[in-house]
């Protein structure tokens, strides 16, 4: 039978990093933990570790991105891994070679470690199932973000910057608002966040933006922002896809922005030190404000810096022996 969660092995040890859902509150504060251990390599205050020393991570990544592969392989660099970049959808895909094709091949190059991003949801664990069929465990793969499913780096580097702020999970109310219906980021925290056993996480979207019975996802749901926002701890802000929409779920960006951009009026209802989140990349103007953006609660790079450390947790998890 296959196992529901092919991330873990037998001994309770992570094999690969697929998804949230499902990986024990212990787990995941273990990576919080060795994450935090990394963060003077991550911020170059020390030098790089030698943890993966003649190991290979390859990025295969089928969708852009900027902020991910980078900071993917400025992790990989600092553990000492060699790291091989490749943006399939301008190489082999295009020539029709098959996923696990390509894999196979890199296989043959003595990977250690993918980093898979794929617009198709579930294609990074089609390839720990085929790694685990085809090469006894040897190879780990890390979700880099899967179609709206899940993007558990992400996720975890969320939890990172919300127990460095906050402290602990236990006594909060977070707010994740905008587009969920086509958010892995949104999917991937709400799972940690439940978790963790945060009392309350507020959903606050339009109908047309969250999927269909999201509170049996453990969360309270309104399409009214302002109550939404009420004496928030921590507001986690997502971005609109407009490259995931089919058809017109919205009337315009302007009509959004007026109910659901964050903007110091509106976030003046949240606590007085609430946070604001964004996994990147913003659009200035249509979910959030500037004066928002750029100010002080705003805590958006510290996401990115601290996404170091964590993508450093996370492989070292994996692959260090
Ligand atoms: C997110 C992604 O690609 O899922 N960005 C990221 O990884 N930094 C969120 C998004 O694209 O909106």
């Amino acid at each position: 039978m296959p196992l529901r969660h092919p991330q873990l092995r037998a001994d309770g040890k992570l094999a690969h990093l697929l998804t949230i859902e499902g990986l024990p509150a212990a787990m995941i504060h273990r990576i919080l933990d060795v994450a935090a251990s990394f963060i003077g390599v991550a911020e170059r205050d020390v030098k790089k570790v030698p943890l993966l020393r003649g190991k290979s991570v390859f990025n295969l990544f089928f969708e852009n991105s900027t902020r991910t592969r980078t900071t993917f392989e400025i992790a990989a660099k600092r553990l000492s891994a060699d790291v091989v970049n490749l943006n399939i959808n301008t190489s082999s895909a295009n020539k029709g070679e098959s996923l696990l094709d390509t894999v196979d091949n890199l296989a043959a190059m003595h990977a250690d470690l993918f980093v898979v991003r794929h617009s198709q949801s579930g294609a990074p664990f089609l390839i720990a199932e085929h790694l685990n069929r085809n090469y006894q465990g040897r190879i780990q793969v890390v979700n880099a973000g899967d179609g709206a499913h899940g993007h558990p780096t992400q996720g975890l580097l969320d939890m990172y910057t919300i127990r460095h702020f906050k402290k602990s999970f236990t006594e909060l109310r977070v707010a994740i608002v905008g587009d969920v219906l086509h958010s892995r980021v949104a999917r991937s925290d709400i799972h940690a966040l439940t978790t963790l056993g945060v009392p309350e996480v507020r959903v606050i979207a339009p109908e047309t933006l969250v999927p269909s019975g999201v509170e049996q996802l453990g969360v309270h749901f309104t399409t009214d922002m302002k109550k939404g926002l009420k004496d928030v701890d921590v507001v986690i802000m997502l971005r609109l896809q407009n490259e995931r929409m089919n058809g017109a779920l919205l009337p315009s960006a302007q009509e959004y922005f007026k109910h659901y951009g964050l903007t110091r009026e509106k976030l003046a209802l949240a606590k007085p030190d609430a946070i604001v989140m964004h996994p990147g990349p913003m659009n200035r103007g249509i979910e959030i404000d500037s004066a928002v953006a750029d100010g002080a609660q705003a805590v958006i790079l510290n996401q990115v810096s601290f996404g170091i450390a964590v993508r450093m947790a996370v492989m070292s998890l994996l692959v260090a022996p």
